[in-house]
């Protein structure tokens, strides 16, 4: 089918992250320029989990360039309710709208939601998976606050498991020769196939506890929340949440050129103190969010390409191991793993078995 979407950074090319990302500092510079380029289209927000500025962003993108809205952002106020699956709202939902963005609790629902959906489908956020919209937005915030994004620094901090902002944004930054310093306790830890794809990439990470040892050697801190609504217990989020917090005085040691970056909302990661330092970009690049958001509903409008939701095989009798992920859930969907030496890997949600 001739229609594009975002599910995970490799969907599109660098040029055309580039496009997207130069567009987006364009809109910036002169949003009004662009007012009423999407009169009498129609994005759809889905959004199956809690979230302000992701959809409102989205919501915010699309009113700015003169579009409309539909949707709902509590699946209760919705045929979910009633025990309708993802296949049908999904192919209802894409014949009312041009474009659709969703958030759903489930690994892979949004690339699983691409085989139903006659419009464009944006991942924003698929469980402890990806976020690549956030993705895009830190992308636009570092571009025009540092510069460059070449060879940069970049510490990430606090819930690297869990925390899917993460997991988008290392999958970009590997394109651009960045040092990655993982600060996470050992439960927290990034997942193997994300070190895997800095490693295949030639790039360089260095695992890391202490904030305090890293912060003196990073251009980029990204700090991150516990993921609390994604452990399998309370008592694991507890011995796990308050790990890291950013203060001022931590931040004493940090260079004068470093760039703060959290994707929101925040716990108890970073004291309200630090706000006002001038190293402290989340408010900006939440901004920066709406217009990363306008850039990319303009390209994905215009496109025409080929999307392949998947490169491996169909494996019909093989089960995901993973028990949130969306081939568990939504029980009609078609197995498709990748084949990497002993390991499967699936499409959907990423995780690793062993054959
Ligand atoms: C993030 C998310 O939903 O993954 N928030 C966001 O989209 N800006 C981060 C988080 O919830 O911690």
């Amino acid at each position: 089918m001739s229609i594009r979407h975002l599910i995970a950074f490799h969907d599109l090319s660098m040029p055309e992250w580039e496009e997207i990302i130069d567009l987006a500092l364009q809109i910036e510079e002169k949003p009004e320029d662009f007012y009423g380029c999407c009169e009498n289209k129609i994005l759809a927000t889905l959004f199956y989990e809690p979230s302000t500025r992701t959809q409102m962003s989205f919501q915010t993108a699309m009113l700015r360039l003169g579009g409309r809205i539909i949707g709902f952002d509590n699946p209760s106020n919705s045929s979910v309710a009633k025990g309708e699956n993802l296949k049908d709202t999904i192919q209802v939902v894409s014949g009312y709208a041009d474009i659709m963005a969703m958030r759903n609790p489930v690994e892979g629902s949004a690339k699983a939601a691409t085989l139903f959906s006659g419009c464009p489908v944006i991942n924003a956020g698929d469980g402890g998976h990806l976020h690549p919209t956030q993705t895009l937005t830190d992308l636009v915030t570092l571009k025009k606050e540092v510069g460059t994004l070449d060879g940069l620094t970049v510490g990430l901090c606090g819930d690297l498991k869990y925390g899917r902002t993460v997991h988008s944004l290392i999958q970009a930054m590997t394109h651009f020769h960045t040092k990655f310093i993982l600060i996470s306790t050992r439960e927290l830890a990034l997942p193997s196939y994300l070190k895997d794809t800095i490693r295949s990439a030639g790039c360089r990470y260095e695992e890391i506890f202490s904030l305090e040892e890293a912060i003196d050697k990073l251009d980029v801190l990204y700090m991150t929340r516990i993921q609390r609504e994604r452990f399998p217990s309370e008592a694991e989020y507890e011995r796990q949440k308050s790990t890291y917090v950013l203060d001022r005085k931590k931040l004493a040691r940090a260079k004068s050129s470093l760039k703060i970056l959290h994707p929101l909302p925040r716990v108890d990661e970073v004291l309200v103190e630090v706000d006002s330092d001038p190293r402290a970009l989340y408010f900006k690049q939440a901004i920066y969010g709406v217009y990363a958001r306008m850039s990319l509903i303009l390209f994905l409008l215009r496109q025409t390409g080929r999307y392949r939701p998947f490169d491996g095989k169909e494996i019909p009798h093989e089960r995901c191991g993973n028990p949130n992920c969306v081939t568990n859930t939504e029980g009609y969907l078609p197995h498709y793993f990748c084949n990497h030496g002993d390991m499967l890997t699936c499409e959907y949600c990423d995780e690793r078995k062993l054959i």
